[in-house]
């Protein structure tokens, strides 16, 4: 597939990186500032330099990478909540041009579902979103196979909030210094607010509602408590019980819910550092657990770069 890449962030980079190995070819890239294409591909090292050295992937205008012959639009582009904007005015305009849509970026999903679905409907192009749901885990591909089958999931979806509470149990280090080591690790969002306050883990919930019940649920529909007032006493409280406290959504018919809650401390929930885990419950096969790596650049970039490998050849 011949890929344009909107957003260079660790993600996009990565996809950059990637695609070679997954036998695609990058013909454009752009980031806030600049764009570059070329019809005959791009070189990821070159693209890379241009960025260290100048600050941006190229000269030319970012939109301009909508003019580049490519089959499917990677939109990589930092989350943003309410109309999810630049992100969502670039997939309606690579569907709108009937170009498929593979999307990191978690606000057209779980902000504007409703409107993505029709535009898509619209388009001969496919949008798929596997990155938007615990980065590398098959999630939604999981949920596609069981055909129906899921009824409720919950989890733990946020690698930063976990990589916070599980280095304060372990090592009883300090809110702060745990969130600066987050953000070292690359993992933490442009903006860790949406981290901490649980609003990321909520997009990714709301998301899976919106995907398991058809629903056109928004952040504002979801029940959000983040772990940034949370004390340490609360951890050492806990440690007394043999529990712990875990940053848990919960995805079921009668909402959306994420907060922190007591689990046990060896339990299937009390994932460590920047793992996270979904437990879907099934009508005839009970509960699956799947459980890996949620944040990363090339961690995330494989599911996007899964989702191309899912598309149809040709729109
Ligand atoms: N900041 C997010 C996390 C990255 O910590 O899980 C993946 O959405």
């Amino acid at each position: 597939m011949r890929l344009a890449v909107v957003g260079v962030g660790a993600v996009g980079a990565s996809v950059v990186e990637l695609a070679g190995e997954y036998g695609h070819e990058v013909v454009a890239v752009a980031d806030s500032t600049g764009g570059a294409v070329d019809d005959s591909g791009l070189y990821a090292d070159a693209v890379f330099d241009r960025k260290r050295t100048e600050g941006t992937v190229g000269d030319a205008d970012p939109e301009s990478v909508f003019d580049a012959d490519y089959d499917v639009l990677v939109e990589a582009t930092p989350t943003t909540l309410g109309d999810a904007e630049p992100g969502f005015s670039h997939v309606r305009r690579a569907l709108a041009d009937d170009r498929h849509v593979v999307l990191a970026n978690k606000g057209p999903v779980a902000e504007r579902y409703d409107e993505l679905r029709t535009l898509e409907a619209e388009s001969a192009g496919t949008v798929l979103f596997e990155a938007t749901v615990g980065g590398a885990i098959p999630v939604l591909s999981t949920i596609a196979d069981l055909n129906g089958q899921v009824t409720a999931a919950r989890g733990i979806l946020n690698g930063t909030a976990n990589f916070i509470l599980s280095r304060m149990a372990a090592e009883g280090l300090g809110y702060e210094h745990v969130l600066a080591e987050a953000q070292d690790l690359g993992v933490a969002e442009a903006d860790p607010t949406f981290d901490v306050e649980g609003t990321d883990a909520a997009l990714k919930c709301v998301i899976l509602s919106n995907v398991l019940y058809e629903d056109s649920y928004t952040l504002a529909d979801a029940e959000v408590e983040g772990i940034a007032d949370l004390p340490g006493s609360a951890l050492e409280l806990a440690a007394e019980d043999g529990r712990t406290i875990r940053l848990v959504g919960e995805v079921s018919p009668d909402g959306v819910r994420v907060g922190p809650r007591l689990v046990a401390e060896n339990g299937t929930l009390a994932v460590s550092g920047t793992l996270n885990i979904v437990q879907l419950e099934t009508t005839h096969a009970g509960r699956l657990n799947i459980s890996g790596r949620g944040a990363g650049g090339p961690e995330t970039a494989s599911a996007v770069l899964a989702d191309i490998g899912r598309l149809p050849d040709t729109v």
